[in-house]
């Protein structure tokens, strides 16, 4: 009988312990197992590629994506913005011809966009000065952008300290920001989708 009582006493201290232990293992274990939960954000955390679905963006709108924890800023420019890009003049752009810019050699021109693929601006949304998130003002004459004597063309404005790009991401001259916006790699998989993180491919 008194066998049976410690027994049973020393049967329900191990099953405290054990359970003791068991919470120990469970709060040990959350951790590495909280990351595993999602698992494609630490990858695109660490800098794996992001598909990007671009299909659904209408003319004139953007859209932002998330690589490498930044956000990339992908819009969808309108027949009269590109003409209006080629109207302005290198003389109110600090690199018209995006020479300091981090961009990769397959974009160019006017447009920073790959051949045939004008329309659409692919950049990283932050600003080249402080890192702010450039706001994106496409409405042309806006009125608190316009000045007395140039009328707002459309483009990305940095609220912290007042830069100003176009639409296609070159900075305007006079304002703090030193380059372009950057142009991450990137590469068609087909016509409606991205991959950012990814050279497109030569030829
Ligand atoms: S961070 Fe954009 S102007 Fe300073």
């Amino acid at each position: 009988m008194s066998n049976d009582g410690i027994n049973q006493g020393r049967r329900r201290f191990l099953t405290g312990a054990t359970c003791v232990v068991g919470a120990v293992g469970v709060v040990g274990a959350a951790v590495p197992f909280v990351g595993s939960w999602n698992p494609s954000a630490k990858a695109k955390a660490a800098g794996a590629p992001v598909k990007a679905n671009i299909s659904k963006i209408e003319p004139g709108q953007m859209v932002t994506f998330e690589w490498r924890g930044k956000p990339v800023y992908v819009v969808r420019r309108t027949a009269e913005s590109l003409k209006t890009l080629e109207g302005i003049t290198e003389e109110v752009l600090r690199d018209p011809s995006s020479a300091k810019a981090k961009q990769p050699a397959y974009v160019g021109g006017t447009h920073r966009a790959m051949e045939g693929k004008e329309e659409y601006l692919v950049v990283v949304g932050l600003c080249t000065h402080l890192g702010c998130a450039p706001m994106y003002r496409p409405e042309v004459g806006a009125e608190d952008l316009s000045t007395s004597d140039t009328a707002w063309m459309g483009g990305f404005f940095c609220p912290c300290h007042g830069s100003k790009f176009d639409l296609s991401g070159r900075v305007f001259a006079g304002v703090p920001a030193p380059t372009n916006l950057d142009v991450p790699p990137y590469s068609y998989e087909s016509d409606g989708v991205i991959v950012i993180g990814v050279d497109q491919e030569a030829g």
